[in-house]
């Protein structure tokens, strides 16, 4: 499609001066940034995506300071994504600006995941609620096209403040929240996290948030997606958490992974209310444009149902594992599981009957929380989409309704029953 958009002198200028004196930490994100949200990332005009691939050129020669070097390449690495022909899921939710905890980092680091996610939780959905209410003040002009009704705005804020409140809570930053009206408190939330936010996390705020188009409902989409994907990140740490724990018969550590795990997904469940408050209009208007992106391609989510158990072999060479190479391969490679750390442990004869019982509930909660996930993530498919395919190349929800009942363990029962998060 030709971009033939007028451009603003001024950013082709602030670009073109920083391509001749090439500095880290004075990269004109602002000016790009407005370019990309005037029309949506589908439209940016073909001379500032020339300008910006010029940039990335001259990345290998900027060495210092690295925080900014990487900041600048990740943000390339979403900014140009449909330019190099290689968008998707993760570029679309630039997921590599968010630098989440991963299970490659050292296992030591697990027990601070959670306050890591808890943070990045309540920055992204109050900034998707600080954009609700700016709307609303008139502060704002940006993503002008079907703006929701006031009912339908009021109904988000309740779901994301059900959402972080116990986030927020355990960051204690839930003392000022003293206004009855649900946009007043929203707002007093906002605050509240804007003002214990560093510098360079206001910043990836702004980096992460660059729409397809101009469509209002596509902001709480993008920032929903980033929450859930946090919340998989953590849970994968966790589990593999769990998993080392029980190998190493560290039968508390275990169960608190496995604890800490069930209420993650739990605390996550009004995000899928909070997206429910998307108008479908919106949602089919804009998705003409992220084909290609699709959270089958969730690193993070693949990983986590793989270390609960080794996906059977017709999963493993389905579209849900041959969309994450990099997973499924560690899966060919001999990937330990919960499953397999749990059986062999009773195996051993080193558990107590009682803390075998207890490790055996905590998985059976863990893997319920995973059914609710899939039933409602199922729901609120067939609610946007209806028979419409998927965006990343299945039918759609035929295939969201038969993944629903796959087993999230072998070593303990969990009955599987049509229940969904509130
Ligand atoms: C408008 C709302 C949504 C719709 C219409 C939708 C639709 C779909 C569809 C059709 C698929 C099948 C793969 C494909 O062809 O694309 C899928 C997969 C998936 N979606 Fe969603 N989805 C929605 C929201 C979400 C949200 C908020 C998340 C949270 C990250 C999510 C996570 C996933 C995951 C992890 C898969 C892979 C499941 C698997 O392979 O077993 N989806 N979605």
């Amino acid at each position: 499609m030709p971009f033939t958009r007028e451009r603003p002198e001024t950013t082709s200028n602030a670009i073109g001066d920083w391509l001749g004196d090439p500095d880290p930490t004075s990269f004109p994100y602002e000016q790009v940034l407005r370019e990309y949200h005037s029309g949506g990332k589908h439209f940016v005009p073909d001379e500032l995506l020339r300008q910006l691939a010029d940039v990335r050129v001259l990345l290998p020669g900027l060495a210092r300071p690295w925080p900014h070097v990487e900041t600048l390449a990740f943000f390339l690495d979403t900014a140009l994504d449909k330019a190099d022909g290689r968008y998707d899921y993760r570029s679309y939710l630039a997921l590599p600006l968010l630098r989440l905890p991963s299970v490659q980092d050292p296992v030591e680091q697990d027990l601070f995941a959670r306050s890591r996610c808890d943070r990045l939780t309540v920055q992204l959905v109050t900034d998707a609620l600080a954009f609700e209410s700016a709307v609303l003040d008139g502060s704002t002009d940006w993503l002008p096209r079907m703006r929701p009704d006031l009912d339908l705005v009021v109904k988000r804020c309740k779901h994301g403040m059900r959402a972080i409140k116990p986030a927020l809570a355990r960051m204690a930053l839930d003392g000022g929240l003293d206004a009855a009206a649900p946009l007043e408190q929203t707002r007093q939330a906002c605050e509240a996290v804007r003002a214990d936010m560093a510098l360079d996390e206001r910043r990836v705020l702004r980096l992460t948030m660059l729409p397809v188009d101009t469509v209002h409902d596509e902001h709480v989409f993008l920032r929903v997606l980033q929450t859930f994907e946090t919340t998989f990140a953590l849970l994968a740490v966790q589990l593999r958490g769990a998993m080392e724990a029980l190998s190493g018969r560290v039968v508390e550590r275990a169960l608190h992974f496995l604890a800490g795990s069930e209420a993650a997904l739990r605390e996550s469940g009004p995000l899928f209310s909070m997206l429910a408050t998307m108008q479908v209009e919106s949602f089919r208007t804009f998705r003409q444009f992220t084909e290609g992106a699709s959270a089958i391609q969730s690193r993070n989510y693949k990983i986590v149902e793989s270390l609960c158990r080794e996906p059977d072999a017709e999963r493993l060479d389905s579209p849900a594992y041959l969309s994450v190479p990099e997973v499924r391969g560690t899966i060919l490679a001999g990937q330990r599981t919960l499953d397999g750390a749990y059986r062999e442990a009773v195996g051993s004869g080193d558990l107590s009957e009682a803390d075998a019982a207890r490790l055996a509930d905590g998985m059976r909660s863990f893997a319920r929380a995973l059914l609710r996930w899939r039933n409602t993530h199922y729901r609120l498919a067939v609610r946007m989409l209806g028979e419409a395919p998927g965006t990343g190349y299945t039918a759609g929800t035929p295939y969201l309704n038969a993944v629903r009942e796959i087993d999230v363990f072998r070593s303990v029962d969990t009955p599987w029953e049509i229940v969904e998060c509130r």
